[in-house]
């Protein structure tokens, strides 16, 4: 057997120094891992659970099977491929060459919510130095180059490695601006349309919904454009940060990432009824994300673009984030599936299908019938001048416009 450990450190509420909660070992061996808190941390009259759904501060629990061996808000505060391509970068490795709790370990203090890792209980408070707005030009062009394959000048490759241990797939980096901490999301080569913009334009059109959305800026540099979203995550305080918990519905869930016949809204929502402390709020947002996900044609709703904060007295759904409409052509695939089960008719993208399980969402079949007929009109009416307002082509309207409409045909 060989076992690495770590210490799970977490910031507890309003706290800027993180205080150790636990140990974590991790069997490099069989991929397993196994957690205990700190007699210490559990007598903390404020401590938190690093994860409520797999380790309840009043246990029991098991060992981590599946993700890797972590658990999964563990995982959460891990990188994915972007920031693994960062870091592999650096180690001048290929990312398939780093394990899962090497990643865990090197990922910085720009990782999703409130938990950090350490060798030892007395390693000291890591620096933070996240990029500053006026670095922007230089990480976008540092994220071209390292897309690319190309080599990325040292100094820069640091500065954009200071802020890029946020999961998901596209090139991003944390930066700091105006106080405040921001997720920066740049174009990716394989674009077929300014994504940046498209994301900002579907954001902004989501919070006409009505949806809970992030503040949002766009900057264009040079010819490229990206997309600044407040992290939802991060205040500032004395000249610090504070931090909030976070776990995705993927870790609520207790799922594991390539268990996808397993997803299901429906259970995401019966986690919310036990964890939240707020269910009827959160489950009326999650039916009017699922709703919008339909009428904008966004299949990529994979349990990780669902995200919720937790604080001592339980857990709320997150802000909304990554929703970008998927781009199809006129008359193919009239019919298309989200990626989680919805109703009786599974994945199907049909408001009928969300509406016909209403009371999952502690909805009755009339206000899940209003909110979905109004959501409905609402975007039907306005996105398109939404979107140009958001900085969008003609020619940009034209290319979203089968995802945007085709839902309609099909009620
Ligand atoms: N505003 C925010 N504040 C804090 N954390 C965020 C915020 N938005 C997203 N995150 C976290 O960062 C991760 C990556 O963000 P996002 O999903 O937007 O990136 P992506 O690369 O487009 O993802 P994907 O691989 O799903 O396409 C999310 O899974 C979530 O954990
Ligand atoms: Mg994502």
């Amino acid at each position: 057997m060989s076992i690495t450990s770590l210490i799970v450190f977490c910031y507890l509420p309003e706290s800027i120094e993180a205080v150790p909660a636990g140990k974590f070992d991790y069997d490099t061996q069989s991929g397993i891992g196994s957690f205990q808190y700190g007699h210490r941390y559990l007598e903390r009259h404020n401590a938190l659970a690093v994860d409520c759904a797999a380790l309840p501060l009043g246990g029991p629990f098991l060992p981590a099977t599946s993700n890797g061996g972590l658990y999964g808000a563990f995982r959460d505060a891990s990188p994915d491929y972007w920031g693994r391509l960062v870091i592999a970068s650096r180690l001048h490795c290929p990312i398939e060459a780093i394990t899962e709790i090497d990643y865990l370990q090197e990922a910085n203090a720009t990782r999703v919510g409130n938990l950090d890792f350490r060798f030892s209980p007395e390693d000291p408070e890591p620096t933070f130095s996240p990029p500053q707005f006026q670095d922007i030009d230089n990480l976008l062009k540092a994220s071209e180059e390292l897309e690319q394959g190309h080599p990325v000048d040292e100094q820069i490759r640091v500065l954009l490695e200071q802020g890029s241990s946020l999961g998901g797939a596209r090139p991003k980096c944390t930066l700091e601006m105006d106080d405040e901490l921001w997720l920066a999301k740049f174009p990716s080569r394989n674009d077929g349309i300014n994504i940046p913009r498209v994301e900002y334009a579907t954001m902004t059109l989501a919070r006409e919904c009505g949806l809970i959305v992030p503040e949002l800026r766009l900057l264009t540099i040079g010819t490229r454009d990206a997309l600044l979203v407040r992290r939802f995550d991060r205040t500032s305080i004395s000249g610090s940060w504070s931090r909030l918990g976070f776990m995705s519905a993927l870790s609520l869930a207790e799922w594991d990432e390539r268990d996808r016949e397993r997803w299901s809204y429906r259970t995401i929502a019966d986690r919310i009824r036990r964890h939240s402390k707020q269910p009827d709020t959160d489950l009326h947002e999650l039916f009017s994300r699922i709703a919008f996900n339909i009428l904008v044609r966004n299949t990529d709703d994979h349990p990780r673009n669902h995200g919720f904060l937790m604080e001592q007295d339980g857990l709320s759904l997150s802000p909304l984030y990554d929703v970008v409409p998927a781009l199809t052509r006129s008359g193919v695939g009239t019919e298309f599936s989200l990626a989680m089960g919805i109703g009786p008719q599974g994945r199907l993208a049909k408001l009928s299908n969300l509406c016909s399980v209403a009371p999952v969402f502690n909805l009755t079949s009339a206000q899940a019938k209003n909110l979905t007929t109004a959501m409905q009109k609402r975007i039907a009416q306005s996105w398109q001048e939404t979107f140009l307002a958001a900085g969008l082509t003609e020619a940009d309207i034209v290319l979203l416009e089968p995802s945007m409409t085709l839902p309609f045909a099909k009620i």
